[in-house]
């Protein structure tokens, strides 16, 4: 079996992950920041080593920033109906994801305003185009730091100086990144990250988070969920603390250790090295396919303006019959289809229809991306 779907999940996920989650089970079972006893007290120590791991990683300004949510999605839909109310002006990108679009299209309905800026075919994002949008009343840009369809990366710095000068805030849709290109929240100036766990960070599914830089004012947001926090139980309103404000209900323990465990590890190998790899592997991916009689590869040519993250098209098969043939006769796991992506698909010019899309990890390697190029050369051969 050949696994080319970690644009989806990671996988296999480290051993120290799972050895993390069961030592948390076996050692720490506790609820964290509840009971007071030796085994909350052990629970809450590793909660709070991964928020401080988290911090570290994303340099951002303080570990109580980091807020643990169950993936990217219920980080994204905190800080856009946490921050965003009616008569609010909101711009998004062309490339954005439905755990981006789908919130808006439903605040949209509730009186917030929502620019859509388009992208170029390969997925490339003109900074100007946005700065062009933001207006006096833009409470929020949204953005992804690269498309989970074609792999573009975005320009988040350049973005980021036309947000500030209007006195916005710039909230980076990181599911993609985080884990597999360096992201330093305070000099590319991202207020809010959106981070997923399970993907390039190499953890456990149910974890990832929001982390707020210093310009994002936790009085100015509102929870998505309300109730025990552990602290200040006297009261029945929702205490105003980081991160407890937004952290109701017992967290995913075991999840948390695992990411804690995920994010060392890709530390320990150095994100530089692990993308230099993965550039050098999505490069010969996608020339490899681009060569093929009748297929079409999307997104930059360019693999350092990218993921390893090949999306592609062939004619006269459907990317669903493509997938799985891959499957079935080659053992090639990878995703087809919309990827949860209509507005990038729109804007690569391949919706409805979707593209076969192959995602390179951590433990890809080039006898594998080999296999794959053959693989599609035999389907497409016919
Ligand atoms: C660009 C992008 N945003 C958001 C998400 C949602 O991530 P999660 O599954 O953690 O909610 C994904 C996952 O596929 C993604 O690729």
């Amino acid at each position: 079996m050949i696994y080319l779907d970690h644009a989806a999940t990671s996988w296999p996920k480290p051993p120290e992950v799972l050895r993390a989650m069961a030592d948390f089970l076996e050692r720490a079972g506790g609820n964290p920041g509840r009971s007071g006893h030796r085994l909350s007290l052990a629970a809450g120590r590793i909660v709070y080593d991964t928020r401080e791991t988290v911090a570290a990683l994303f340099n951002a300004p303080d570990p109580l920033r980091v807020i643990f949510t169950p993936n990217a999605t219920q980080a994204i839909n905190l800080a856009l109906s946490g921050l965003l109310k009616p008569g609010d002006h909101v711009v998004a990108t062309g490339m954005e994801h439905n755990a981006v679009m789908r919130p808006l299209r439903h605040l949209e309905g509730r009186g917030v305003r929502l620019a859509v800026v388009p992208c170029a075919r390969n997925g490339t994002l003109d900074p100007g185009a946005v700065a062009a949008e933001i207006g006096p009343s833009t409470r929020l840009v949204v953005m992804t730091h690269a498309s989970n369809v074609t792999g573009t990366i975005l320009p988040v710095s350049d973005v980021a100086r036309a947000v500030h000068r209007a006195g916005a805030l710039l909230l980076v849709d990181a599911a993609q990144t985080a884990g597999v290109i360096p992201i330093d929240m305070q000099s590319a100036g991202i207020d809010l990250l959106a981070f997923t766990g399970h993907k390039g960070l190499q953890g456990p599914p149910g974890t990832g988070g929001l982390v707020l830089g210093d310009r994002a004012s936790a009085a100015e947001m509102t929870p998505l969920v309300r109730g025990g926090t552990g602290s200040r139980s006297e009261h029945e309103v929702q205490p105003e603390d980081f991160p407890d404000k937004f952290e109701s209900g017992t967290l995913n323990g075991p999840g948390i250790a695992g990411l804690g465990a995920g994010i060392r590890w890709v530390l320990d190998r150095g994100i530089d090295l692990l993308r230099a790899r993965e550039l050098e592997l999505g490069r010969a991916l996608a020339d490899g396919i681009r060569e093929i009689a009748g297929a079409t590869v999307y997104g930059p040519e360019n693999p350092e303006e990218c993921t390893a993250v090949v999306s592609f098209t062939a004619a006269g098969l459907s990317p669903s019959e493509i997938g799985l043939r891959l499957d079935d006769e080659f053992g090639i796991l990878c995703r087809v289809g919309l990827h949860c992506a209509p507005a990038a698909h729109r804007t690569i010019g391949t919706f409805p229809e979707g593209t076969v899309r192959m995602s390179l990890g951590a433990g890809t390697d080039a006898a594998e991306v080999k296999t794959a190029i053959a693989a599609v050369r035999a389907i497409l051969r016919g």
